[in-house]
């Protein structure tokens, strides 16, 4: 799907983004190894979310969706810890790599064998870093070339570890505490970097025996989870590319309705206040566990910066729309320690500096970052999102800033965590 974005001097209007990924992710699979039924209010409409979910269901889960006072509610019917069925086929993660890392935690428990795969971009991505842990409690997993999906994972009695995380990964983390959930003894995980702690906050949520300290949590195993209704706040990440268009445009004042704010996602919006941006906080509250607010956004002038160590790491899905916004601030972006950015969906330094490239803007990547001059002028192009959901989006906020309109191929990649990303666009700069 090619999609036309024209140039616009402005936008306005209340932004509705999608329930959060990341917590949809982890709601989802623990709701299904929980006690009795939860129900999830704002379950993410993205394709990878529904991955985990098509998932769930060959492991035996029921789950469905209804409307509930106008909300989208997911009903999920909990199976306890230790029912999940044998699937009688291979599970396919789709484009997810949350799906293939967090879930694997859980199969490595169980009393039986699976196979899990996922899409071309998937199949290309590390799996190392979630094979030593879960290896080391003693599951059994056979990787291709010892090290990409497919997985075949043989479930097995599991003994806690104390695990130092050797790459700031989230998905890592969560993967070894899931695990944990079902090993013999006390599991830890030590970050030297922290990362989103969507996992731990929704654990001690649902009843888990978890202690949370900052860049440490230890999980007991063998304590039954309880279902619950839960709500899962609005995408930052996905939030960032409507801020940043208002940010960058001359005629601008969005606001952004219940929006996901743990501190651990928050990075963001520091580093654009850090750079001048006018974004005020209208409204916050805490719900299951998670912050929740409401943000206005207005045009503002950029003065750029760097963006490097355990601040790359917090906020590593929004460089690429921060690239686009460092082109047009006042003395442009440097981007350090991003090395994880090259086996993201795609090598996010090569398709972020090849679109900047169609658009005429000048970058400079290294192996971990790029170097990218401020006061720049998008020109129209053919932007290629090569399958990657972020780039798609980023693009297509650069192409608002354009002296014609651009043309976004590939642009259906956006529903792997937004498919309402389009017709918000539409709406909001009429
Ligand atoms: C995620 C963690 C990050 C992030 C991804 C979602 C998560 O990946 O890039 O989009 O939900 O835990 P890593 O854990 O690989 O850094």
């Amino acid at each position: 799907m090619t999609e036309r974005v024209s140039p616009a001097s402005g936008i306005h209007g209340v932004v509705n983004v999608p329930g959060d990924k990341s917590i949809s992710h982890r709601y989802a699979m623990l709701a299904s190894i929980a006690q009795g039924d939860s129900q999830i209010y704002n379950y993410s409409t993205g394709a990878d979310c529904q991955s985990t979910l098509s998932c769930l269901e060959a492991l035996g889960v029921a789950a469905e969706f209804s409307e509930q006072d106008g909300r989208r509610v997911l009903a999920v019917h909990g199976r306890g810890l230790h029912a999940l069925q044998p699937p009688t086929r291979s599970l396919d993660a789709g484009n997810s790599g949350s799906t293939i890392r967090m879930l694997s935690g859980i199969l490595a428990a169980q009393p039986f064998s699976t196979e899990i795969g996922g899409d071309d971009s998937l199949s290309k991505r590390p799996m190392r870093r979630i094979i030593a842990p879960l290896t080391q409690m003693g599951a059994r997993i056979h990787a291709r070339n010892d090290q990409f999906p497919p997985l075949t994972i043989h479930g097995s009695p599991l003994a806690a570890i104390d695990y130092p995380l050797p790459v700031a990964s989230a998905q890592v983390k969560s993967c070894v505490l899931l695990a944990g959930l079902y090993a013999n003894g006390e599991t830890v995980v030590r970050e030297s970097v922290a990362t989103r702690d969507h996992t731990e906050l929704a654990l001690r949520e649902l009843g888990a025996d978890i202690d949370i300290q900052p860049r440490l949590a230890r999980i007991r195993g063998g304590a039954q989870l309880t279902g619950k209704p839960l709500v899962v706040p609005g995408d930052l990440s996905s939030a960032a590319f409507f801020i940043v268009a208002a940010l960058m445009l001359p005629n601008a004042d969005i606001t952004i309705a219940n929006v996901g704010l743990n501190p651990t996602r928050t990075a963001l919006l520091d580093l654009l206040r850090g750079m001048g941006a006018a974004i005020k906080l209208l409204h916050i509250e805490q719900v299951s566990g998670e912050l929740i607010g409401t943000l206005q956004v207005r045009s503002s002038r950029i003065r750029g910066g760097t963006i490097e160590g355990a601040t790359t790491a917090a906020l590593i899905d929004e460089i690429p729309i921060l690239a686009v916004l460092g082109a047009v601030s006042e003395n442009g972006l440097t981007v350090r320690n991003a090395a994880e950015l090259r086996v993201k969906e795609t090598d996010r330094i090569e398709t972020i500096s090849q679109n900047l490239g169609r658009m005429r803007i000048a970058v400079n990547t290294s192996q971990d970052g790029f170097v990218i001059p401020g006061k720049q002028q998008f020109r129209a192009a053919e932007i290629q999102a090569c399958g990657d959901h972020r780039i798609a989006m980023a693009f297509s906020i650069a192409a608002l800033a354009a002296d014609e309109p651009s043309f976004i191929q590939d642009a259906g990649s956006a529903s792997v965590s937004f498919p309402e990303f389009y017709s918000t666009l539409r709406r909001l700069t009429q």
